[in-house]
């Protein structure tokens, strides 16, 4: 019987890799056996396409590529990781912990269309990747919701306040703003938790994000 598949999903600098973290060490100590895996697979060939685009090989505005073929990119990436990383131990009945999946490409390309076209393209995306391309579809999608202006505020933190370590998503504020209001759209037809981040302005503590993120992880698998 297959395993469950459960995503931490969010935008650029929300948090997910942090709490990612928090999580397996709270399942570890629970006993609860797990698999992690995290996307893009930045250490594969397989990452190649989406890498060139972050890096603004095909145009500087995350624009330049449209929806689709950007999805594409991080797509095949997911098809080959699932394959070679962790098919066999979803396959073997493992729960699989995914800092990012196919949801990314909802919260990412979707506002690069004209709105009457979102549901057009979340169809497209759901039956492209679960269906034609068969990677797993997930039991459970954790969205992160931090609004931009604190994730910016974090992501600088974590660069040092080298704004040229940012790649051609994060340095664009205003195209990270309206990625969070198609994703919390796509959260809204999806059926994605959302689990607020911040508070007046400021992120909530690690801990309480975390605690709030593992009693989700239990009560939904
Ligand atoms: N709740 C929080 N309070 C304060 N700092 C935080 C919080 N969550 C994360 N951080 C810090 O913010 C930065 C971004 O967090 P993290 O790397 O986990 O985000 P991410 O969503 O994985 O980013 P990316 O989209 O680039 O993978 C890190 O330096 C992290 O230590
Ligand atoms: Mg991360």
């Amino acid at each position: 019987m297959n395993g469950k598949l459960a995503v931490i999903e969010g935008l650029d600098g929300s948090g997910k890799s942090t709490q990612t973290e928090l999580l397996m060490k709270k399942l570890a100590s629970a006993g609860i056996s797990f698999k992690k895996i995290k996307l893009p697979d930045y250490e594969s060939q397989s990452s190649a396409l989406v890498r060139m685009y972050l890096a603004g090989e095909f145009g500087k505005a995350p624009g330049d590529v449209n929806a689709y073929a950007a999805s594409a990119f991080y797509a095949v990436d997911r098809v080959a990781n699932y394959i070679c990383r962790w098919k066999s131990d979803y396959e073997a009945g493992r729960l699989i912990i995914a800092d990012r999946y196919t949801t990314s490409n909802a919260c990412h390309q979707l506002q690069k269309l004209p709105r009457h076209e979102w549901d057009d393209y979340l169809e497209w995306l759901q039956d492209f990747e679960y269906n034609k391309l068969s990677i797993p579809k997930p039991d459970v999608v954790i969205f992160l919701d931090m609004p931009t202006e604190v994730s910016q505020r974090l992501m600088s933190g974590r660069y040092g306040g080298d704004e040229g370590k940012k790649d051609i998503h994060e340095a664009d504020a205003a195209y990270l703003k309206s990625c969070r209001e198609a994703a919390l759209y796509a959260a809204d037809r999806l059926g994605w938790h959302v689990i607020n981040c911040s508070s007046h302005g400021a992120p909530r503590s690690i801990e309480s994000i975390g605690d709030e993120l593992y009693s989700l992880i239990l009560k939904e698998l």
